[in-house]
């Protein structure tokens, strides 16, 4: 383990990074992890992470948070959620750009962040836009090292309820045994997988920007 090693994650309380987190925990690569939060995380325990309660709108009132080695970004939302394009754009593009550039600031060397399958700054899909612009953003920061995953629809056990997905999760369930060939790259993937491909990546020294494939994820997860 290399002791210099310290990391924040954003969106620790997600299906995603709440799997992230625990990834990490278990491989032990880091000597400190804090967790940016807007509300603590009930009944989580950990002697290498620390919470740390933000406003994720004053992100810059905290740049002695971002002077770490590695950020995580598993922040994300829906629009159901947020009523609002401009609310969803701000989880999903303002605060990642705003973290990336603090991190750059604060010499980060990895920047790492989930970003979504069909993401495109030029499709006539919101979400797909959204997910495109924050990719081209963050590759024109020029972090010495950025990681772009692209999973398609995530499987996992939620705290909420998504009825959308819990009916996409059901179908990829029955579909993901019968996505062969031209529809693989369609093939649902677990969160924990990501989490696992995240962590990875995160140990490996790759300078330069990497954008991953569903598939691509789901083969980074399986090799350790
Ligand atoms: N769902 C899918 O099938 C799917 C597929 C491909 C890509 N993705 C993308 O993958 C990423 C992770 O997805 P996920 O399903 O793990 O997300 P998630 O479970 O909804 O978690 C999202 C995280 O973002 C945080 N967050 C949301 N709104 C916030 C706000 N206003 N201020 C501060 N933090 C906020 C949440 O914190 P709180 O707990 O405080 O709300 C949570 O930690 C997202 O970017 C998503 O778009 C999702």
């Amino acid at each position: 383990m290399n002791n210099k090693k310290t990391a924040i994650v954003l969106g620790a309380s997600g299906l995603v990074g709440n799997e992230l987190v625990k990834t990490l925990i278990q491989r032990n690569h880091y000597n400190k992890i804090q967790l940016l939060v807007r509300r603590p995380i009930e009944n989580f325990e950990s002697t290498i992470c620390e919470q740390r309660t933000v406003d994720f709108d004053q992100l810059q009132t905290y740049p002695e948070l971002f002077q770490v080695t590695d950020v995580f970004c598993c922040l994300g939302t829906t629009i159901k959620k947020t009523k609002s394009k401009e609310a969803f754009r701000k989880v999903d593009y303002d605060y990642p750009v705003e973290a990336a550039k603090l991190a750059l600031k604060g010499r980060a060397e990895k920047f790492l962040i989930v970003s979504a399958m069909g993401a495109d700054s030029e499709s006539r899909f919101f979400y797909n836009r959204v997910k495109g612009d924050i990719e081209k953003s963050l590759k024109t920061l020029d972090f010495p090292s950025l990681h772009i995953f692209r999973p398609s629809l995530l499987l996992g056990e939620r705290k909420e309820f998504r009825f959308g997905e819990k009916l996409g999760a059901k179908a990829s369930g029955l579909l993901n045994t019968i996505m062969i060939g031209p529809m693989r790259p369609y093939k649902a993937i677990e969160a924990k997988n990501v989490a696992k491909a995240m962590a990875s990546v995160a140990e490996s020294d790759s300078n330069g920007v990497f954008t991953y494939s569903s598939q691509e994820i789901e083969r980074i997860a399986n090799q350790k």
